[in-house]
């Protein structure tokens, strides 16, 4: 993240982002948000318990609705890709090059990418976290207003991760799960005689031709 920006964490839960940019003095200001009263009862309590309340603006909003224009580095994690593409797709704001936004989806990042890459954003980078042995994406984002060509096979693993570790790392295995993902789309594809199932094949050849660990991990 970008450091002393106006951070907003949205679908913030029991408020641990939050409460971690104040306590460590990371950001200017601090928006947290939810859409429910429980989880903004939770974030309460977090923000009451470590004596960060007067640092956190706490607001109910539906995805970005009611998040204040100025938030600039914003956060929306822990959701699933294609609930953060329509919370993405009904917001202006951030379409503008000076908000960063940092994606972390549980499910169907490939949703994600294609909304970001069809809607004019660019991803810089990405990287792979790991929990209780499952592995996710994190895309960091920005709008540029300029459409660019990416493969359809690059929706599932994007196209800025470090795949070159010989290690199972979280982001090979996360290009294992979604690299199986993709080949079981094309077996549907196929039955669907849809013919865009014969270009990602070929992408997904090439892939694991370049990256050996992951082709070994495939079998
Ligand atoms: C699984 S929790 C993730 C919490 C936290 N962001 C994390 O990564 O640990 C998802 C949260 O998103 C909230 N949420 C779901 N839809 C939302 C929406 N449209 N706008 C804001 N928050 C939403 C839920 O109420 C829930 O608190």
């Amino acid at each position: 993240m970008r450091l002393r920006r106006n951070a907003a964490d949205v679908g913030t839960d029991h408020g641990y982002l939050p409460a971690f940019l104040a306590i460590n003095g990371l950001a200017e200001k601090i928006y947290a948000s939810d859409v429910a009263e429980g989880p903004l009862e939770n974030a309460k309590k977090t923000f009451e318990k470590l004596n960060v309340s007067d640092k956190i603006n706490l607001i109910k909003s539906d995805g970005l609705e009611n998040i204040p224009d100025d938030a600039d580095e914003i956060f929306i994690l822990g959701m699933g890709g294609f609930l953060i593409s329509e919370i993405l797709f009904d917001s202006k704001f951030i379409r503008n090059s000076s908000v960063h936004l940092i994606l972390q989806p549980m499910t169907r990042s490939e949703d994600v990418r294609k909304f970001l890459w069809d809607n004019l954003f660019e991803i810089d980078r990405e990287c792979c976290v790991e929990d209780g042995g499952r592995v996710y994406a994190v895309i960091s984002a920005y709008y540029t207003g300029k459409k660019e060509y990416h493969s359809s096979f690059s929706y599932y693993v994007g196209e800025k991760m470090d795949f070159s570790g010989l290690i199972p790392s979280p982001e090979i295995k996360y290009a294992v799960k979604q690299t199986k993902i993709a080949k079981a789309r094309i077996e549907g594809m196929k039955l669907e005689k849809d013919g865009n199932c014969r270009e990602i094949e070929e992408n997904i050849k090439k892939f694991e031709n370049m990256y050996p660990a992951v082709k070994e991990n495939l079998k």
